[in-house]
């Protein structure tokens, strides 16, 4: 046992000043996923009562097993877009008789559940979750399909979504449909794909087109029931294999599907008892500083999500600007790499590479802790080698094939992003703390890039270097730039899989560990070539 003793001074102006901000950052992250808690709004969440529904979130409650938590994912997606916050879709892991689901719900209520650009994003990652973690999937159908004003980003890459179903099917992992409304044209295609179908009496409509289309193209005459209802697909076309008689009733059969798989999780069983952090999971509000130049220890966020706190660090008085160490989180080991003081020097980089080698011969996933401003710059760090050493780190990242874990909990600039598992890595799981920055560089020095070439190229050219709009350029550009690192607007563009709550992140990763061990964990010894 190596316990973390906290040094963490919490009467200290920091840390009241940190949790103060902290606390406003994420009031306001709660007031954006509470605009995704109302779907499209009190007229369309009462219309859709009315007609004696239930909302998308209400059918996964009832999905789930009672009292079980449900690791909602990309609640933020489509943020700062054209479309409503969420995407129109609820996504998330939950357990469902035992077993850990990916459970996609379109929502209805946002624009009749039609599928925009943002949709299908959400959809895709979903779906990658599902496939790399081996999660059955279960779809609540209800959508208008394609959204028809942004077919030309709907339509093509569209069918990637049909296709990963059949794919899931294909790798053994189960998918199962429940339609609870319209599925139509390419809607069609998810039950089409779905290894199980149920649809619910006089409520389910799925049909390649609707009855105006039918009319326009063959001049035959329908209507909805008997040209989609649920009753004509279990009697005729055989396309649902059972038949609700409501709602709630197709979740009971859900469930018994689910029930029936005999899944079987191939990955590890957590520790029997597990010890909570002896640290106070409360402080994780006041440790990243307010300004995010000034370090911070990591090591006092890893002793307060890890299991009693318990850390052996590996390498502790080598590379000091990243900590690596061995725990375990709710029983399952683990491998951790935090950034410590902002900048990865050439040692850190090749700790970091031994580091990621070591947890591929012990299957031992990783979890990288963000905060760190890039690899180290300048022509003493050039001649020794950052490069090669930095992309040493890069090349175990990339091909390290244990699961990986990220969590951004300050700042995630430039390469050092890519270095500790940044979003282009596949980590299995990417979650982003309110207080986070992620972009190539600061707003600062990238307008002062920006300006120092600008400047360079009118002396070029002759011409007089224009202070006064340069200095009009240099602070939009950093506001930009500002307003682009920021956690709503990434999560927006699902660069993450959610902004979460610090003191959240020891359940988070728990969860996410439990489901990681759906799949086998093995790692591998087959790195690319690495630069000595
Ligand atoms: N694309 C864009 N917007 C859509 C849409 C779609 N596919 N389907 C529905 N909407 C919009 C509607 O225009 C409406 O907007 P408004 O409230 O601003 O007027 C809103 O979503 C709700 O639609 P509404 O028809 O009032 O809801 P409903 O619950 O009564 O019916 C559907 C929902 C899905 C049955 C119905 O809208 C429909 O048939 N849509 C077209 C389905 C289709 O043919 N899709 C083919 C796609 S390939």
């Amino acid at each position: 046992m190596s316990v973390l003793k906290s040094t963490l001074d919490t009467a200290s102006e920091q840390f009241t000043g940190a949790t103060e901000a902290m606390n406003t950052k994420l009031a306001e992250i709660d007031a954006e996923h509470s605009k995704a808690l109302l779907g499209g709004g009190e007229k369309y969440v009462a219309r859709h009562k009315k007609r004696g529904k239930l909302l998308a979130r209400e059918r996964i409650e009832l999905l789930i097993d009672e009292d079980s938590a449900f690791l909602e994912l990309c609640p933020l997606a489509a943020w700062g877009s054209d479309f409503p916050v969420g995407a129109s879709t609820v996504m998330g892991i939950g357990v469902v008789c035992g077993v850990e689901c990916l459970i996609v719900a379109n929502d209805p209520t946002v624009r009749g559940g039609a599928s925009n650009p943002w949709t299908l994003k959400k959809g895709f990652r979903g779906n990658d979750i599902a496939t790399q973690n081996r999660l059955p999937v279960i779809s609540l159908v209800e959508s208008g399909g394609a959204d028809l004003p942004t077919q030309k980003e709907v339509f093509i890459p569209g069918g990637r979504m049909f296709r990963d179903l059949t794919q899931l099917s294909a790798a053994g992992i189960p998918t199962i449909a429940l339609v609870f409304g319209n599925s139509t044209a390419g809607g069609a295609y998810i039950p089409g794909m779905s290894d199980h179908v149920v649809m619910i009496k006089e409520q389910s409509k799925v049909f390649l087109a609707g009855p105006p289309l039918v009319k326009m193209a063959t001049g035959e005459d329908s209507d909805d029931e008997s040209l989609g209802g649920a009753e004509m697909h279990a009697r005729k076309s055989g396309l649902a294999d059972y038949f609700a008689v409501d709602e709630q009733d197709a979740i009971r059969i859900g469930r018994s599907i689910v029930s029936r798989l005999n899944w079987k999780k191939k990955g590890p069983e957590p520790r029997a008892e597990i010890i909570e952090p002896l640290a106070d999971p409360e402080d994780l509000l006041g440790i990243v500083p307010t300004d995010l130049k000034i370090p911070f220890d990591p090591r006092e966020v890893i002793a307060r999500i890890v299991d009693g706190s318990d850390f052996d660090e590996f390498k502790p008085m080598y590379g000091g600007s990243l900590v690596t160490g061995w725990a375990e989180l709710h029983g399952y080991p683990i491998g951790i790499l935090a950034n410590a003081r902002g900048v990865l020097f050439s040692e850190e980089s090749q700790k970091a590479t031994q580091f990621i080698q070591l947890a591929n011969r012990s299957n031992t996933p990783l979890l990288f802790l963000h905060n760190t401003t890039g690899y180290m710059v300048g022509k003493e760090y050039e001649e020794g080698g950052m490069i090669k050493h930095g992309s040493m780190m890069i090349n175990a990242v990339s091909n390290s094939t244990v699961p990986h874990i990220s969590i951004l909990l300050g700042a995630s600039y430039g390469a050092g992003h890519y270095g500790m598992c940044g979003r282009a890595f596949d980590p299995r799981f990417l979650f982003a703390w309110p207080s986070s920055k992620s972009a190539v560089m600061g707003g600062a020095q990238l307008a002062g890039v920006i300006s120092i070439v600008g400047r360079a190229a009118a002396e070029a050219r002759g011409q007089a270097f224009d202070a006064e709009a340069d200095a009009g350029m240099r602070a939009m550009i950093e506001a930009q730039i500002e307003a682009e690192s920021l956690p709503m607007f990434l999560s927006g563009r699902l660069y993450d899989d959610g902004v979460i709550d610090p003191r959240d992140t020891r359940t988070v990763v728990g969860m996410c560990l439990s489901a990681i061990a759906s799949a086998p964990i093995e790692g591998t010894a087959n790195f690319g070539v690495f630069r000595m």
